[in-house]
């Protein structure tokens, strides 16, 4: 900086703001490669982001296995119509799914049975078609009178929008299906199952789909929050959480074995988010388990995504129950750890191979990854993980583990991984440590260095929870800017930096335990924060290979910060397919600041280069439904001039510069 700026700074007279800032980015010397998975996603129940969310099933508590079995249903009866519901046991459907629907019939009348109001209502669309189906089965007097169910669809008012009929109705349990064709668009209807005759009838698994499923597929994901995913282009997904994978007690965890199958098949359990860290309790949050680990498999196919589940590893959440299985009866948890690997991966000759091919995937998912435990720390994790470890590694070596290092990122032992990497390197390493943090925006522009020392030799990192939790808990842009200036760091170490994801992923409005969250939606829309733009531009522009910026000012950015921020935090990289230049640029200052910018080595630059930028008019502005487009990325047109130049970066913003240079 020339002396007079300087003083002229130093006395006041001039904003920081005017302090000019040099970014040189260095291309004649290309650093480490980035890792390919750096941006991923991470999935978990939780906010109804499976049932009620991306599971695209329409009818709340199918199989009646609520505590409150009659939750989200209603009596129907219809002109003269009489008789009684009742929540039977005996003589199940099967064993994992114990209670039913018993519909006694004295007098059918106009029709007799029940009514399914969905997650609050049934949305349907105009002209889709909509899989009804049922388990069910009657008395001889139903089936001599010629009973059938008539399955309905009708608004909140009433107004018939469609039916399908079901005959032939047996003394045993059997599956019925029928297509219902919506004559109307509707956001609140609901689904009315009437029997017709006298006589007694019996249903469990009442079931409606649309037909109209991410990439079709049966028991499938609603196509507009799977899109949302898939316009992240993640490199990865982690699944199926988080806290759920622990369970509040051990009986809670999510256990992958009751996930697979017929979905009547897949016992239900409470889900653990039916307690609020933040927002509603939910009594009558339950996980069918119908977005099960095959369907999680999938996905990740669905969207060229990697797969990463993580299993329990012996501890229930060690903020609730602390339950812990003895280490001399762990050998369950490990081999479901086993099964998973060969379930995943292995031949359709092998026992669970087999049970792969069965659900219609004959191909393995290709495996490569698996985490051990969720938000785990202390003795009992570092005693239970090699036992993991070991068995895992003798007999699939090249399966990579993603250990735990706690939820407390300023916590004493949450380095333990590294610290303890001598100990446990020659014995029983990490191949990637899974670090959480849920901090304020600032602690994210101080901690944008954090891995700049990191020790090459360890572990690689996975940044597998994060967000910045600003005022309130709000999706903000400052929030999400907060988040690129950290991602900055992140891929200026992804050598060591493997994997990165925010979360949570998915909130459904006015049913949240946990915000702020990436993505919003209700029974039929859905919009992305601010930082789900930022994920998107991450993924969207992530360099193959580093290259080295410097960012210079001589005042450093006038903002409260524990150590001197960089007037503007940068990385470069190149892009191997494009081969272009990525300068990726974060302004979290309240002020716009102008950078002189040098490519270093270039020798020449495309006129034409292209600019993405997130910005808007205040820090504090989030979208919304009513303006889901608040906050986006624009794109521009950069006339650049040659390998110097300058450029202006708003204030709170995001900008993706991509140059052809040396063409
Ligand atoms: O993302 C929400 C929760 O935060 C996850 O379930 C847990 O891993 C973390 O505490």
């Amino acid at each position: 900086m020339k002396p007079l700026l300087l003083a002229a700074l130093l006395a006041g007279s001039l904003a920081a703001a005017d302090v000019p800032v040099r970014i040189t980015v260095d291309t004649a010397a290309p650093g480490h490669a980035v890792s390919p998975r750096l941006h991923g996603i991470f999935f978990e129940d939780i906010n109804y982001a499976a049932d009620g969310g991306l599971y695209a099933e329409l009818v709340q508590n199918r199989s009646f296995e609520h505590d409150e079995h009659f939750y989200s249903y209603g009596k129907v009866a219809r002109g003269s119509a009489a008789g009684d519901l009742s929540i039977e046991t005996a003589d199940p459907l099967n064993a994992k799914n114990p209670h039913y629907l018993r519909l006694a019939v004295r007098e059918p009348g106009k029709g007799f049975g029940i009514a399914n109001y969905g997650f609050g209502g049934i949305a349907l669309q105009q002209g889709e078609n909509y899989f009804f189906s049922v388990r069910a089965r009657a008395d001889a007097a139903f089936a001599t009178a010629h009973g059938a169910l008539r399955a309905m669809l009708e608004d909140e008012t009433g107004r018939p929008l469609g039916e399908c009929q079901l005959e032939n109705l047996g003394a045993a349990w059997a599956q019925l299906d029928g297509t219902i064709k919506s004559t109307a668009t509707a956001a609140h209807a609901r689904l009315v199952v009437l029997a017709t005759a006298a006589g007694r009838v019996d249903l469990d698994v009442v079931s409606l789909f649309p037909e109209h499923t991410f990439k079709h597929r049966r028991n499938g994901l609603r196509a507009d929050l799977a899109q949302m995913l898939a316009d992240l282009h993640p490199a990865f997904m982690r699944f199926p959480g988080g806290c759920i994978v622990e369970g509040m007690d051990l009986p809670n965890r999510y256990q992958w074995k009751n996930s697979i199958g017929d979905i009547a098949e897949r016992p239900e359990n409470w889900n653990r988010w039916q307690d609020a860290i933040r927002g509603q309790t939910a009594p009558q949050y339950y996980q069918t388990y119908g977005l099960g680990f095959f369907e999680y498999f999938q996905l990740c196919e669905d969207l060229g995504a990697e797969p990463l589940p993580i299993l329990n590893c012996g501890m229930a959440c060690e903020f609730q129950s602390k339950q812990t299985v003895p280490l001399d009866q762990l050998d369950p948890f490990v081999q479901d750890a086993l099964d998973l690997i060969e379930f995943a991966n292995g031949s359709a000759d092998s026992p669970w191979g087999a049970k792969r091919a069965a659900l219609g995937h004959p191909a393995p998912f290709n495996l490569k990854m698996l985490g051990v435990g969720n938000e785990q720390w202390g003795d009992t994790y570092f005693e239970r993980y090699p036992v993991f470890y070991r068995a895992i590694k003798a007999k699939y070596s090249a399966i990579q583990l993603v250990t735990s290092a706690g939820p407390g990122v300023d916590a004493g032992d949450y380095d333990r991984w590294k610290l303890a990497w001598d100990k446990f390197k020659n014995g029983t390493p990490a191949d990637i440590v899974d670090e959480h943090y849920y901090r304020p925006p600032q602690w994210f522009l101080d901690h944008a260095t954090r891995y700049d020392a990191q020790d090459r030799a360890g572990p690689k990192i996975f940044a597998g929870e994060f967000a910045a939790h600003d005022r309130a808990r709000r999706n903000t842009l400052r929030a999400a800017i907060a988040e690129a200036a950290f991602m900055t760091g992140l891929v200026r170490n992804a050598d060591i930096v493997a994997m990165s994801s925010y979360a949570p992923l998915f909130a459904k409005a006015g049913a949240t335990q946990w915000v702020p969250d990436l993505i919003w939606f209700d029974n039929t829309r859905v919009y992305g924060s601010p930082s789900y733009y930022v994920q998107a531009l991450f993924a969207g522009n992530r360099p193959d290979v580093a290259l080295p910026v410097a960012v210079e000012s001589a005042a450093p950015a006038a903002a409260p910060a524990a150590k001197p921020l960089p007037a503007l935090f940068a990385v470069a990289g190149r892009d191997a397919h494009t081969a272009e230049l990525i300068l990726t640029v974060v302004n979290p200052f309240a002020e716009a600041r102008t950078a002189d910018l040098e490519l270093r080595g270039a020798t020449r630059v495309a006129p034409d280069a292209r600019a993405t930028v997130l910005a808007s008019a205040s820090a504090d502005d989030e979208n919304s439904f009513d303006t889901p487009r608040k906050v986006v990325p624009r794109e521009e047109a950069v006339a650049v001039s040659g390998t110097a130049f300058s450029r202006m970066f708003p204030a709170q913003s995001l900008t993706i510069l991509r140059l052809k240079i040396n063409e």
